[in-house]
């Protein structure tokens, strides 16, 4: 029996559902039920019928599994796979800012459920502008520096930016997508709003991965330049087959691709890693989370 018969097999027996993200290895994404951006990704989670769910992705999306669905059984094939952004936000501090500053705090879903904890409402780069729009004046917004200066275009409300980034996106430059651009003259250029704002002022379009897919079905352009992570080019590439797709060879999230077909069959297997959160956290971390699925996409 192969890989990819083993996991079918162990699926059935577990009554399992394997979600995926749109940056995971082409052979991962070819084995999931479900691909999807994080707001995709929290939605299907909140929706499943099925026992157990294998979570292809970084940890905070697989928390995020877990607190909308706390009776269920999560499964993070590689517990190591963890969002170096999530891990930026210190809860001693933002607790304080909080305290000091009276304000709100929407956090970006990537954030330990920890952190989701001490948060008013969450968001995703599918919903930010509609997120702060819905909620009042003056917001703390965390983690990412660069996905709040995003929303600022678009929302004049005062926002303290926490001085979070994504190392990926961070890496994207501006001469990059020049180069790409002289290889490939008509493509259109997309970003992903984790990107710097240099990078987002010269995008024809700024959108979330998922976002980012629906763009390309629904234009009629042939060509894309994909200022994101590269997993997602091989997703559009076998979805739109006769559209071409540039993406950029260093925009490489290496947490994310730590996730295999072996680590897969592994943990279906042996029913571990379980992703554990304490219940005090799952119940503080629902409502913001919950909260965040209910306003749906911007
Ligand atoms: P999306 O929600 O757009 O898929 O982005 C998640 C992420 O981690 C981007 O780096
Ligand atoms: Fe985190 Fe960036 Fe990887 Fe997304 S691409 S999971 S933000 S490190």
């Amino acid at each position: 029996m192969n890989k990819i018969e083993k996991i079918k097999k162990l699926k059935k027996e577990r009554n399992a559902i394997i979600l995926a993200h749109n940056y995971q290895r082409p052979e991962v994404q070819d084995v999931a039920d479900f691909i999807g951006d994080s707001l995709g990704l929290a939605i299907e989670a909140s929706k499943t019928d099925a026992s157990v769910i294998v979570f292809c992705g970084v940890d905070f999306m697989a928390q995020s599994a877990k607190i909308v669905n706390p009776d269920k059984i999560v499964l993070h094939p590689e517990a190591g796979a963890k969002c170096p952004m999530a891990a930026m936000v210190n809860t001693t501090e933002l607790k304080k800012m909080r305290e000091e500053k009276k304000m709100d705090v929407v956090a970006y879903v990537n954030t330990t459920a920890e952190t989701k904890a001490i948060a008013d409402i969450c968001c995703t780069s599918a919903n930010a502008v509609k997120v702060v729009k819905s909620m009042p004046d003056g917001i703390i917004f965390i983690p990412d520096e660069n996905l709040g200066k995003y929303v600022k275009r678009f929302v004049s409300k005062e926002m303290i930016l926490w001085h979070g980034f994504c190392p990926t996106h961070e890496a994207i430059s501006v001469e990059d997508i020049e180069k790409e651009k002289e290889k490939h003259p008509n493509a259109v250029i997309m970003a992903h709003p984790e990107c710097t704002p240099d990078v987002i002022d010269v995008a024809d379009k700024v959108a979330s991965t998922e976002g980012m897919v629906r763009y390309a079905k629904e234009s009629n352009e042939k060509e894309f330049i994909v200022a994101t992570e590269i997993g997602l080019c091989y997703r559009m590439s076998k979805e739109m087959p006769d559209k071409k797709f540039y993406c950029l060879s260093h925009a490489i999230c290496p947490t994310m691709k730590k996730i295999t077909l072996e680590g897969i069959i592994k943990s279906l297997e042996t029913m571990e890693p379980e992703v554990v959160i304490d219940d005090e956290i799952i119940k503080k971390a629902r409502k913001p989370l919950l909260r965040m699925i209910e306003l749906g996409r911007d």
